[in-house]
């Protein structure tokens, strides 16, 4: 059966992790949306990778960037030269789809610019050119892989682009060339045979249309997009949704469940809370179960993923999120008023505390909780 992955919180949820786990009953391992704003941690061995565009598989999986994820070219190819080291084959089993929307330095200068602007009201973007990429494709003046094979028609595309955008610098289309010369074998559409594992990126809260918009990402996070962003089909697939014990949320936006002060602190420092992409703490807060049940709802989840329980062994209470003042409207989430109780923490996951914990949230979400990871390791991690 074929597998989709996503994050159910607003991201970092441990999705690279899960991924490395399902990879081994899946051939290919196919990333449909986001771009270099992921960051997916991987560990190869006692090798950690943060995985921002390539799919995060293992030594035996073919690896496809598909249509709908956005490519920075500077990236790919030094994840490429890194993750070399580990699988010197690894260019052999990967493949990127021409019609890959290409970021340029003008669409990073632009989401600088634009949240510049925005000032206080500002979303707290990656600073990787998503949202003015995706912009600049819908405006058709946007730049794909198959532009490059084409020097000249490369040049036009991106005068025009910089003109548009007044944008000065001249030298793109030669910078954007000679990092397209070093993967240009690898950018085809290929076939596509055997089981498939989309890879999905940031979180259903983080979806333009689905979550808590302005304060989201540019390209779709949900299941469905799957589809439509890799041009492939599936007979038959289950929906894994991967959350951690408690909720974390990089950048600007309502978070109804998010601790301040010196608790907020503790939390992060346990669960090692810094933007894998950015370095940026991640802002952190209890666990939101009408929050997990409208993701999955949504992503029409078939089972869940909870990562990082280990982090909150030993606190002594636990908050839980239980209902709303209101039904959950995402772009009004921030005038909502959660409800939080306190249960009783655990020593470790085989408490019974820890039991209880689990029993509630798969009772609250109606779907089970298929594994639990305890750890960043492949190995630490245990199916119930
Ligand atoms: P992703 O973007 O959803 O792939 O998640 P990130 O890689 O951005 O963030 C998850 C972080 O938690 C990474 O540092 C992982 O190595 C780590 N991690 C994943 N699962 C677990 C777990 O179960 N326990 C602990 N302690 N760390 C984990
Ligand atoms: P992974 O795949 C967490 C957040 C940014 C910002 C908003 C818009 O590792 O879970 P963007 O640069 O996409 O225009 O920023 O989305 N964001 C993420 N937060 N994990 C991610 O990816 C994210 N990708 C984007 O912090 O709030
Ligand atoms: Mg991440």
């Amino acid at each position: 059966m074929d597998s989709i992955v996503v994050g159910l919180q607003w991201g970092d949820e441990g999705k690279g992790k899960v991924v490395q786990k399902l990879s081994r009953s899946h051939k290919w391992i196919v990333r449909f949306s986001g771009g270099p704003n992921a960051g997916h941690t991987v560990y190869h061995g006692n090798t950690k990778m943060v995985h921002h565009l390539l799919p995060s598989g293992t030594n035996e999986n073919f690896l496809f960037i598909s249509r709908g994820t956005l490519v920075d070219l500077e990236t790919l190819n030094s994840e490429i030269k890194e993750i070399s080291k580990i699988y010197p084959d690894i260019k052999e089993r990967l493949f990127v789809s021409p019609y890959c929307r290409v970021i340029t330095p003008i669409e990073k200068w632009q989401d600088g610019a634009i949240e510049k602007t925005k000032g206080k009201n500002s979303v707290g973007t990656t600073g990787r050119g998503i949202g003015p990429t995706v912009s600049n494709d819908a405006n058709r003046v946007g730049i794909r892989l198959f532009d490059l094979f084409d020097q000249n028609h490369l040049k036009e595309k991106v005068d025009l682009l910089a003109e548009i955008s007044n944008f000065g610098d001249q030298s793109i289309a030669d910078e954007l060339l000679s990092q397209f010369e070093k993967i240009k074998d690898r950018v085809l559409d290929p076939k596509v045979e055997g089981q498939i594992l989309f890879e999905g990126t940031q979180g259903i809260m983080l979806d333009p249309m689905y979550g808590t918009y302005p304060y989201v990402t540019s390209t779709p996070t949900i299941p469905s997009f799957a589809f439509y962003g890799s041009g492939l089909k599936s007979e038959k697939y289950e929906v894994w949704g991967v959350f951690k014990a408690y909720t974390t949320r990089v950048g600007s936006g309502p978070f109804p469940t998010e601790i301040f002060g010196e608790a907020g602190d503790d939390l992060r420092k346990r669960g090692s809370e810094f933007g894998a992409t950015t370095g940026r703490p991640r802002r952190c807060g209890w666990i939101d179960l009408p929050q997990l049940e409208y993701a999955s709802n949504i992503s029409n989840v078939d089972h869940l993923v909870m990562t990082k329980a280990d982090v909150l062994n030993g606190l002594e209470k636990v908050g839980v999120c239980i209902s709303y003042d209101k039904k959950i409207i995402p772009y009004d989430l921030g005038s909502l008023k959660p409800t939080i109780e306190y249960v009783k923490g655990w020593k470790n996951l085989e408490s019974s505390e820890f039991a209880d914990f689990i029993s509630a949230i798969e009772h609250h979400v109606r779907r089970r909780i298929k594994y639990v990871s305890y750890g960043p390791s492949e190995e630490e991690i245990f199916q119930r």
